[in-house]
Formats: structure tokens, C-alpha cells, sequence
């Protein structure tokens, strides 16, 4: 695996490889990778001849009193688990390499309106640090493919319409979320869980698969599912900050008529924010 921590060496290996007819798929990430990174790396294998996984801990998409700082930092094993995985290539910047000047002043790209729903709503930046971020590696990279996680749903459905918005000549795949035994989501964020909390946490998608499981009964009263839900994960120790069913196709407000619907919530316990989703058909 070769690795690469500036932009002209991360495209000059993908430059080559393009040159000789290869198609090249890409895993962005912000490193302290667990399993559902590693099947992000097997999805992105299966779509293309060669494979380049990012590692960059993207300072514009932290809000104010997130902790940046304290974001882990694995590099090292990191980059052990993708050789085995037979990546081709790690692009692992340091920050001044994607920001050179003050980032506050740079262009930035956002889709407007649906970065301030749902998660937008409790980290007003964050989107739009998660898609300019994403369209400098896409420059910088010059994927054929790229992969993204299904957990982070309103993030994949706000990277697709960028790209479709923007014309990047890039295919958008997005992989399924790889839970633990429990049905928790793979997550960095989990390894900052309390013992106790993470007893708890897995309370989450059981919470959304009753829901799932409601929905396909029947039940199309959606605002008193979103409540009742909400309780219930209050009573287990969460502080919710949303549970919402909404429109696959636009992830708008679900209403009786709508049939393509996805749950989505965020929750914390603790520090920690979890989030998740379960898209359901009725
Ligand atoms: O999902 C993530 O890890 C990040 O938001 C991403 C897509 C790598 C952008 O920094």
C-alpha cells in the first residue's frame, strides 16, 4: 500500500493508474476504523480495480464546543488494518495540506436547506464542512467511485445531491450499516462510551425496529410514533434530540401518503451523540 500526505502524490499514484485504464473507487473517512470502514473498503473493491481510502480529521465539519481535540487518532493501526485489506493507496493529509489559508475564508459548498434538517439542526456547520470536504477530496482524488456508510444517511443523501448538482463524474454507492451483536451501529463514537452506557445504547435500534415493525402493521399515525419513541429512549437514559420518519426521496416529513419512509434518530448519552436509521417500506 502506498501512502500519500500531500495532494500531488495522492494524484500522481491515481494519475498512473487511470493512465493504464484502471478505475479507481474511494473510501473518504476520519480514521479509527472499525469493521463497518473495513466493508466500506470491500464494497469499494468490488466496484473498481484499485482502491484509495482518505484519513483526515476534518476540522470544518466540528461545531463549536465539539471536541476536535480529543477525536482519536489511530493513524498508525489504521493504516496496518487497510494494507491487510490490500487498499491501494492511504491519503492521509495533515491539515494545512487541504486548508493552506484560514478555512473560515474559503469557498464552501452547500446543499441548501437540507444541511439544516435532523442532524443540521443540532450542528448548523456541520454539513457544510462534511460536503466541501468531500468535494475537495473528490478533486484532489478523482474517484470513479465512492463509497459511504448508510448510517450516516443524511449525510450520503446530501453527498449524492451534490454530486448530482455539481456534475461531479462520480458514482455515489452507499453500503449497509454493520451493527454490533446487540444491533448497535458500528461507530467510532462508541469507543467513548461508559460501560454503562453502552448497555444502554443498543436500546437505540431496538427503539427504531419496534417502530419499523409498528409502521409495517399498519400504523400511519407517524407524529405519535416519533413521540412515543422519543419517551422511551428518554426512559432509557438518552437525551434525544430527534426521532423522525421521513421521505427516502427527499427526507421530507413523512404524511399518510407516503409509503417510502426512513426513521431516522439522534440521541446522546453522555457526551457521546449516536445516530441511526431504518429505512422501511409500507
Ligand atoms: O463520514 C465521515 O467519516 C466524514 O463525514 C467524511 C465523509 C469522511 C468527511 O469528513
Amino acid at each position: 500500500m502506498q501512502t500519500a500526505r500531500t495532494k500531488s502524490q495522492s494524484r500522481s499514484a491515481v494519475k498512473s493508474w487511470k493512465q493504464a485504464g484502471e478505475s479507481v473507487a474511494f473510501v473518504p473517512t476520519m480514521g479509527n476504523l472499525h469493521e463497518g470502514h473495513l466493508e466500506l473498503v470491500d464494497v469499494a473493491r468490488q466496484h473498481a480495480d484499485r482502491v484509495v481510502v482518505s484519513i483526515f480529521v476534518n476540522p470544518t465539519q466540528f461545531g463549536e464546543g465539539e471536541d476536535i481535540d480529543n477525536y482519536p487518532r489511530t493513524l498508525d493501526d489504521d493504516s496496518t488494518k487497510l494494507a491487510e485489506k490490500g487498499v491501494d493507496l492511504l491519503f492521509a493529509p495533515g491539515v494545512s495540506e487541504i486548508y493552506p489559508g484560514d478555512s473560515s475564508q474559503a469557498t464552501r459548498v452547500e446543499v441548501p436547506k437540507l444541511t439544516g434538517i435532523l442532524c443540521g439542526e443540532f450542528r448548523p456547520t456541520h454539513f457544510i464542512g462534511v460536503t466541501t470536504i468531500v468535494a475537495k477530496l473528490f478533486n484532489i482524488v478523482q474517484p470513479d467511485i465512492a463509497v459511504f456508510g448508510e448510517k450516516d444517511f443524511q449525510q450520503l443523501f446530501l453527498i449524492r445531491k451534490m454530486v448530482q448538482d455539481l456534475d461531479f463524474p462520480v458514482k455515489v454507492i452507499g453500503a449497509s450499516t454493520i451493527r454490533e451483536t446487540d444491533g448497535l451501529a458500528m461507530s467510532s463514537r462508541n469507543g467513548c462510551l461508559k460501560d454503562v452506557e453502552r448497555k444502554t445504547a443498543s436500546h437505540l435500534y431496538k427503539t427504531l425496529s419496534e417502530m419499523a415493525f409498528i409502521l409495517k402493521k399498519g400504523d400511519n399515525d407517524f407524529r405519535s410514533l416519533e413521540e412515543n419513541a422519543s419517551k422511551i429512549l428518554e426512559n432509557a437514559g438518552f437525551t434525544v434530540d430527534y426521532v423522525s420518519i421521513r421521505r427516502v426521496r427527499d427526507l421530507q416529513t413523512a404524511t399518510s401518503n407516503d409509503t417510502v419512509l426512513v426513521i431516522l434518530a439522534a440521541a446522546r448519552l453522555g457526551e457521546t451523540r449516536l445516530i441511526d436509521n431504518i429505512t422501511v417500506d409500507i
